[in-house]
Protein backbone atom coordinates (compact mmCIF):
# COMPACT_ATOMS: atom_id res chain seq x y z
CA UNK A 1 0.00 0.00 0.00
CA UNK A 2 2.92 2.34 1.09
CA UNK A 3 4.82 1.54 -2.32
CA UNK A 4 1.61 2.23 -4.33
CA UNK A 5 1.28 5.78 -2.28
CA UNK A 6 4.82 6.63 -2.74
CA UNK A 7 4.12 5.39 -6.71
CA UNK A 8 1.08 7.93 -6.82
CA UNK A 9 2.61 10.93 -5.27
CA UNK A 10 5.88 10.16 -7.64
CA UNK A 11 3.93 10.13 -10.61
CA UNK A 12 1.34 13.04 -9.37
CA UNK A 13 4.50 15.00 -8.86
CA UNK A 14 5.91 14.17 -12.53
CA UNK A 15 2.58 15.17 -13.65
CA UNK A 16 2.91 18.59 -12.84
CA UNK A 17 6.10 18.83 -13.48
CA UNK A 18 5.95 18.04 -16.89
CA UNK A 19 3.08 19.90 -17.61
CA UNK A 20 4.63 23.01 -16.46
CA UNK A 21 7.55 22.16 -18.39
CA UNK A 22 5.61 22.00 -21.32
CA UNK A 23 4.23 25.50 -20.70
CA UNK A 24 7.05 27.05 -20.58
CA UNK A 25 8.54 25.65 -23.90
CA UNK A 26 5.05 26.54 -25.66
CA UNK A 27 5.82 30.04 -24.22
CA UNK A 28 9.16 30.65 -25.63
CA UNK A 29 8.04 29.54 -29.20
CA UNK A 30 7.00 32.22 -31.52
CA UNK A 31 4.48 31.72 -33.28
CA UNK A 32 5.48 33.66 -36.69
CA UNK A 33 8.48 31.52 -36.94
CA UNK A 34 7.28 28.11 -36.66
CA UNK A 35 8.29 25.44 -39.03
CA UNK A 36 5.59 24.90 -42.02
CA UNK A 37 6.90 21.51 -42.66
CA UNK A 38 8.70 18.98 -39.90
CA UNK A 39 9.90 15.68 -40.73
CA UNK A 40 10.96 13.09 -38.67
CA UNK A 41 13.27 10.16 -39.00
CA UNK A 42 11.90 7.47 -36.34
CA UNK A 43 14.49 5.37 -34.90
CA UNK A 44 15.56 3.23 -32.12
CA UNK A 45 12.74 1.44 -31.34
CA UNK A 46 14.67 -2.11 -31.53
CA UNK A 47 17.10 -1.20 -29.36
CA UNK A 48 14.66 0.43 -26.77
CA UNK A 49 13.03 -2.56 -26.78
CA UNK A 50 16.33 -4.92 -26.40
CA UNK A 51 17.24 -2.19 -23.60
CA UNK A 52 14.08 -3.83 -21.89
CA UNK A 53 14.71 -7.56 -22.13
CA UNK A 54 12.40 -7.45 -25.09
CA UNK A 55 11.51 -8.54 -28.71
CA UNK A 56 11.90 -5.86 -31.25
CA UNK A 57 8.26 -5.73 -31.95
CA UNK A 58 7.95 -4.19 -28.52
CA UNK A 59 9.73 -1.40 -29.33
CA UNK A 60 7.63 -0.93 -32.95
CA UNK A 61 4.52 -1.12 -30.61
CA UNK A 62 5.38 1.06 -28.08
CA UNK A 63 6.49 3.64 -30.60
CA UNK A 64 2.98 3.91 -31.71
CA UNK A 65 2.63 6.41 -28.57
CA UNK A 66 5.20 8.80 -29.61
CA UNK A 67 3.76 8.84 -32.81
CA UNK A 68 0.23 9.71 -31.23
CA UNK A 69 2.35 12.23 -28.96
CA UNK A 70 3.71 14.38 -32.21
CA UNK A 71 0.75 14.52 -34.16
CA UNK A 72 -0.81 16.16 -31.31
CA UNK A 73 1.71 17.90 -30.38
CA UNK A 74 2.44 19.01 -33.90
CA UNK A 75 -1.64 20.32 -34.43
CA UNK A 76 -1.82 22.13 -30.83
CA UNK A 77 1.21 24.48 -32.32
CA UNK A 78 -0.40 25.16 -36.04
CA UNK A 79 2.71 23.04 -37.89
CA UNK A 80 1.03 22.38 -41.01
CA UNK A 81 3.24 19.46 -41.83
CA UNK A 82 4.31 16.21 -40.49
CA UNK A 83 6.00 13.53 -42.59
CA UNK A 84 7.03 10.65 -40.28
CA UNK A 85 9.50 7.85 -41.55
CA UNK A 86 7.96 4.66 -40.71
CA UNK A 87 9.44 2.55 -42.98
CA UNK A 88 12.00 2.13 -45.62
CA UNK A 89 13.02 0.64 -48.75
CA UNK A 90 15.38 -0.76 -46.85
CA UNK A 91 13.79 -2.05 -44.46
CA UNK A 92 12.60 -5.11 -46.62
CA UNK A 93 15.58 -6.46 -46.07
CA UNK A 94 14.51 -7.32 -42.14
CA UNK A 95 14.35 -10.33 -40.58
CA UNK A 96 10.42 -11.55 -42.12
CA UNK A 97 8.69 -12.11 -38.83
CA UNK A 98 9.83 -8.43 -38.36
CA UNK A 99 8.19 -7.19 -41.54
CA UNK A 100 5.21 -9.27 -41.12
CA UNK A 101 4.75 -7.91 -37.68
CA UNK A 102 5.42 -3.92 -39.03
CA UNK A 103 2.69 -4.67 -41.22
CA UNK A 104 0.38 -5.69 -38.66
CA UNK A 105 1.07 -3.40 -36.55
CA UNK A 106 0.38 -1.04 -39.34
CA UNK A 107 -3.07 -2.23 -39.95
CA UNK A 108 -3.86 -1.94 -35.93
CA UNK A 109 -2.78 1.02 -35.81
CA UNK A 110 -4.50 2.97 -38.76
CA UNK A 111 -7.68 0.83 -37.54
CA UNK A 112 -7.55 2.69 -33.69
CA UNK A 113 -6.49 6.13 -35.03
CA UNK A 114 -8.34 6.81 -38.13
CA UNK A 115 -11.24 8.06 -35.66
CA UNK A 116 -9.20 10.68 -33.75
CA UNK A 117 -7.20 11.86 -36.78
CA UNK A 118 -10.52 13.02 -37.88
CA UNK A 119 -11.89 14.39 -34.99
CA UNK A 120 -8.20 16.49 -34.84
CA UNK A 121 -8.80 17.81 -38.06
CA UNK A 122 -6.10 15.27 -39.29
CA UNK A 123 -5.83 14.87 -43.09
CA UNK A 124 -3.42 11.48 -44.20
CA UNK A 125 -1.10 11.22 -46.83
CA UNK A 126 1.23 8.41 -48.01
CA UNK A 127 4.92 8.46 -49.86
CA UNK A 128 6.30 5.74 -50.94
CA UNK A 129 6.20 2.39 -53.06
CA UNK A 130 2.17 1.96 -52.10
CA UNK A 131 2.48 -1.31 -54.25
CA UNK A 132 4.63 -2.91 -52.63
CA UNK A 133 2.62 -3.19 -49.39
CA UNK A 134 0.53 -5.66 -48.49
CA UNK A 135 -2.84 -5.95 -49.74
CA UNK A 136 -4.04 -5.13 -46.30
CA UNK A 137 -2.02 -2.27 -45.91
CA UNK A 138 -3.16 -0.59 -49.36
CA UNK A 139 -6.22 -0.88 -48.22
CA UNK A 140 -6.61 0.42 -44.85
CA UNK A 141 -4.26 3.30 -46.07
CA UNK A 142 -6.19 4.40 -48.95
CA UNK A 143 -9.67 4.53 -46.88
CA UNK A 144 -8.20 6.17 -44.16
CA UNK A 145 -6.26 8.88 -47.13
CA UNK A 146 -10.28 9.13 -48.13
CA UNK A 147 -11.70 9.57 -44.81
CA UNK A 148 -9.50 12.14 -44.06
CA UNK A 149 -9.58 13.90 -47.03
CA UNK A 150 -11.84 16.77 -46.09
CA UNK A 151 -9.79 17.50 -42.87
CA UNK A 152 -8.28 20.77 -43.03
CA UNK A 153 -5.87 21.38 -40.00
CA UNK A 154 -1.97 19.20 -40.21
CA UNK A 155 -1.58 16.86 -42.84
CA UNK A 156 0.70 13.98 -41.75
CA UNK A 157 2.43 12.19 -44.16
CA UNK A 158 3.41 8.81 -43.66
CA UNK A 159 6.65 7.28 -45.26
CA UNK A 160 6.28 4.03 -46.43
CA UNK A 161 8.41 1.87 -48.50
CA UNK A 162 9.95 4.84 -48.95
CA UNK A 163 12.84 5.66 -50.57
CA UNK A 164 14.78 8.92 -51.86
CA UNK A 165 16.68 7.65 -54.30
CA UNK A 166 14.17 5.39 -55.90
CA UNK A 167 11.31 8.78 -56.01
CA UNK A 168 14.05 10.81 -58.31
CA UNK A 169 14.82 7.77 -60.59
CA UNK A 170 11.29 7.52 -61.18
CA UNK A 171 10.81 10.79 -61.56
CA UNK A 172 13.67 11.03 -64.02
CA UNK A 173 11.59 7.79 -65.76
CA UNK A 174 8.38 9.72 -65.84
CA UNK A 175 10.31 13.12 -67.24
CA UNK A 176 11.62 10.86 -69.98
CA UNK A 177 8.06 9.46 -70.69
CA UNK A 178 6.61 12.98 -70.90
CA UNK A 179 9.16 14.32 -73.06
CA UNK A 180 8.99 11.78 -75.38
CA UNK A 181 5.54 11.86 -76.02
CA UNK A 182 5.86 15.78 -76.42
CA UNK A 183 4.27 16.38 -72.92
CA UNK A 184 6.99 18.46 -71.94
CA UNK A 185 10.16 19.76 -73.88
CA UNK A 186 13.72 19.70 -72.86
CA UNK A 187 13.81 23.28 -71.68
CA UNK A 188 10.95 23.09 -69.38
CA UNK A 189 13.28 21.09 -67.43
CA UNK A 190 13.32 23.30 -63.80
CA UNK A 191 14.05 22.45 -60.30
CA UNK A 192 10.28 23.00 -59.72
CA UNK A 193 9.27 20.72 -62.36
CA UNK A 194 11.68 18.25 -60.82
CA UNK A 195 9.80 18.51 -57.59
CA UNK A 196 6.67 18.17 -59.32
CA UNK A 197 7.26 14.94 -60.16
CA UNK A 198 8.17 13.32 -56.82
CA UNK A 199 5.50 12.25 -54.20
CA UNK A 200 5.64 15.09 -52.52
CA UNK A 201 4.48 17.56 -55.31
CA UNK A 202 2.03 19.33 -53.93
CA UNK A 203 3.90 19.20 -50.05
CA UNK A 204 6.54 22.22 -49.69
CA UNK A 205 9.79 20.76 -48.17
CA UNK A 206 10.72 20.46 -44.53
CA UNK A 207 11.72 23.22 -42.34
CA UNK A 208 13.09 21.11 -39.83
CA UNK A 209 14.52 16.98 -39.91
CA UNK A 210 14.62 15.77 -36.48
CA UNK A 211 16.18 12.08 -36.14
CA UNK A 212 15.95 9.92 -32.72
CA UNK A 213 18.47 7.38 -31.40
CA UNK A 214 21.94 9.00 -32.04
CA UNK A 215 22.37 8.12 -35.68
CA UNK A 216 23.66 10.84 -37.70
CA UNK A 217 22.18 9.92 -41.35
CA UNK A 218 19.96 10.65 -43.72
CA UNK A 219 19.34 6.99 -44.24
CA UNK A 220 17.53 7.65 -47.90
CA UNK A 221 14.75 9.95 -46.70
CA UNK A 222 13.74 12.92 -48.65
CA UNK A 223 17.19 13.46 -50.47
CA UNK A 224 15.72 16.18 -52.80
CA UNK A 225 13.92 17.99 -50.22
CA UNK A 226 16.10 18.03 -47.22
CA UNK A 227 18.29 20.52 -49.53
CA UNK A 228 17.86 23.23 -47.28
CA UNK A 229 16.17 21.72 -43.88
CA UNK A 230 17.78 22.10 -40.48
CA UNK A 231 18.64 18.95 -38.70
CA UNK A 232 18.66 18.40 -35.18
CA UNK A 233 19.73 14.98 -33.78
CA UNK A 234 18.35 13.35 -30.31
CA UNK A 235 19.92 10.58 -28.24
CA UNK A 236 15.82 10.20 -27.19
CA UNK A 237 14.84 6.38 -28.61
CA UNK A 238 12.01 7.31 -30.52
CA UNK A 239 9.61 4.91 -27.91
CA UNK A 240 10.66 7.76 -25.52
CA UNK A 241 10.11 10.99 -27.95
CA UNK A 242 7.02 12.89 -26.34
CA UNK A 243 5.65 16.44 -27.10
CA UNK A 244 7.97 17.91 -24.46
CA UNK A 245 11.00 16.65 -27.11
CA UNK A 246 9.24 17.78 -30.20
CA UNK A 247 8.53 21.23 -28.38
CA UNK A 248 12.20 21.55 -27.56
CA UNK A 249 13.67 20.71 -31.12
CA UNK A 250 10.72 23.47 -32.58
CA UNK A 251 12.49 25.95 -29.83
CA UNK A 252 16.14 25.11 -30.91
CA UNK A 253 15.07 25.44 -34.23
CA UNK A 254 13.75 28.62 -33.99
CA UNK A 255 16.93 30.23 -32.46
CA UNK A 256 19.07 29.43 -35.91
CA UNK A 257 19.89 31.50 -38.61
CA UNK A 258 18.23 30.37 -42.18
CA UNK A 259 20.99 31.99 -44.09
CA UNK A 260 20.20 29.75 -47.88
CA UNK A 261 23.48 31.15 -48.92
CA UNK A 262 23.33 34.45 -47.93
CA UNK A 263 25.61 36.29 -45.49
CA UNK A 264 24.44 36.78 -41.79
CA UNK A 265 24.00 40.37 -42.28
CA UNK A 266 21.65 40.08 -45.26
CA UNK A 267 19.84 38.11 -43.52
CA UNK A 268 19.51 40.26 -40.74
CA UNK A 269 19.30 43.61 -42.37
C1 LIG B 1 12.85 2.48 -36.27
O1 LIG B 1 13.41 1.72 -35.26
C2 LIG B 1 11.63 1.82 -36.89
C3 LIG B 1 11.84 1.26 -38.22
C4 LIG B 1 12.91 1.40 -38.94
C5 LIG B 1 10.75 0.50 -38.78
P1 LIG B 1 14.44 0.54 -35.57
O2 LIG B 1 13.64 -0.71 -35.76
O3 LIG B 1 15.33 0.90 -36.67
O4 LIG B 1 15.23 0.45 -34.20
P2 LIG B 1 16.80 0.28 -34.02
O5 LIG B 1 17.46 1.34 -34.84
O6 LIG B 1 17.14 -1.09 -34.49
O7 LIG B 1 17.01 0.47 -32.56
C1 LIG C 1 15.46 4.60 -41.00
O1 LIG C 1 15.77 3.82 -39.89
C2 LIG C 1 14.12 4.21 -41.50
C3 LIG C 1 12.99 4.49 -40.62
C4 LIG C 1 13.03 5.17 -39.50
C5 LIG C 1 11.75 3.97 -41.06
P1 LIG C 1 16.75 2.56 -40.04
O2 LIG C 1 16.94 2.04 -38.67
O3 LIG C 1 16.20 1.63 -41.04
O4 LIG C 1 18.04 3.24 -40.60
P2 LIG C 1 19.53 2.69 -40.78
O5 LIG C 1 19.48 1.54 -41.72
O6 LIG C 1 20.02 2.29 -39.42
O7 LIG C 1 20.29 3.84 -41.32
MG1 LIG D 1 17.10 1.91 -36.76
Amino acid sequence: MLILERKFETDFAFNIWYKRKIMDIKDKLREKQLPVHVAIIMDGNGRWAKQKGNMRIFGHKNGVKAVREVVEAAGEIGIKYLTLYAFSTENWTRPKSEVDALMTLLVTTINTEVDELIKNNVRLKQIGDLKSLPDSVQKKLQEAILRTSHCKGLTLVLALSYSGRSEITNAVAQMVTDAKSGKIAAEDISESLVSSYLYTSEIPDPDLLIRTSGEYRISNFLLWQLAYSEMYFTGTLWPDFRKKDLFEAVLDYQQRERRFGKTGDQISS
